[in-house]
């Protein structure tokens, strides 16, 4: 079966910059596959380049069989493609509901909108408290659980997660990486880039190492996790 999404060859940069020298990637669906590298490597790059928001210099991205290398962010979440960008990105001064209505802009249907709505509550019950308080008064830990779930309200079929445990304390990481498995299991494919590199492949089925702009390792999760490369070089081991 063809791979959901499908990165060729890409190269991309800013203001003719190279940042990604030929990147090949797959995710298939119901995967959860894992980018792990140092500060630096082209982690966000390639998410960004994936979702539309800059556009490879090179090579082609296809998802579900359709070439999106041109398309704009605003259409690729039409698509099925939802990007969490790091540092979360809430709008701090609206409220967290108006936070996620935001989230499901590419939804008229209002009966769609409110189960979406009632579907990130299970998801994060604590939320629901929090409707109408706005984002920038929320901990780190609510508001990264406001993002993933706004994330979320455009209904995705590929969820794109950048660095998700940024500033989290450990036993908030272990709760947030614990959504995104509950997440992967209620169907949706994940993508995530992450620095907690042994947390990342515990969760996830495969993963690609990114080193300055270029993929150095790939495999299964395990594989990776018992290299011993990648153990010493990202794992401090
Ligand atoms: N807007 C930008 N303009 C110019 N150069 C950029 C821009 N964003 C990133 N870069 C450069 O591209 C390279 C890759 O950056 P990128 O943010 O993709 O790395 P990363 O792997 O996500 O790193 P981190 O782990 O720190 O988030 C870096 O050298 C960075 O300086
Ligand atoms: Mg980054």
């Amino acid at each position: 079966m063809a791979a959901m999404l499908e990165a060729r060859d890409i190269h991309c940069g800013y203001d003719g910059v190279p940042v990604i020298h030929g990147l090949s990637l797959e995710v298939n669906e119901g995967e959860i596959v894992a980018i792990i590298g140092a500060n630096g490597a082209g982690k966000s790059t390639t998410m960004r380049t994936i979702c539309g928001l800059m556009h490879p210099d090179r090579g082609q991205i296809l998802f579900q069989g359709e070439d999106i290398s041109r398309l704009p962010a605003s259409e690729t979440i039409r698509k099925g493609i939802s990007y969490i960008p790091e540092a979360r990105r809430l709008f701090p001064r609206l409220t967290v509901l108006e936070n996620l209505e935001l989230g499901a802009f590419t939804e008229k249907d209002r009966s769609v909108v409110e189960e979406r709505l009632s579907e990130v509550f299970s998801l994060f019950p604590k939320l629901k408290d929090r409707l109408h308080q706005t984002a920038e008064t929320m901990s780190g830990g609510e508001q990264q659980m406001c993002a993933i779930a706004r994330g979320l309200m455009s209904g995705p079929k590929l969820l794109m997660l950048d660095e998700l445990s940024l500033g989290l304390m450990p036993s908030l990481v272990e709760k947030v990486f614990e959504a995104v498995t509950a997440i992967n299991e209620k169907g949706i494919t994940v993508l995530l880039v992450e620095q907690l590199v042994q947390e990342a492949l515990e969760i996830a089925d495969r993963g690609y190492v990114l080193q300055t702009g270029r993929l150095v390792h790939s495999g299964t999760a395990r594989e990776l996790l018992d290299s011993p490369e990648v153990r010493r070089a990202y794992m401090g081991m």
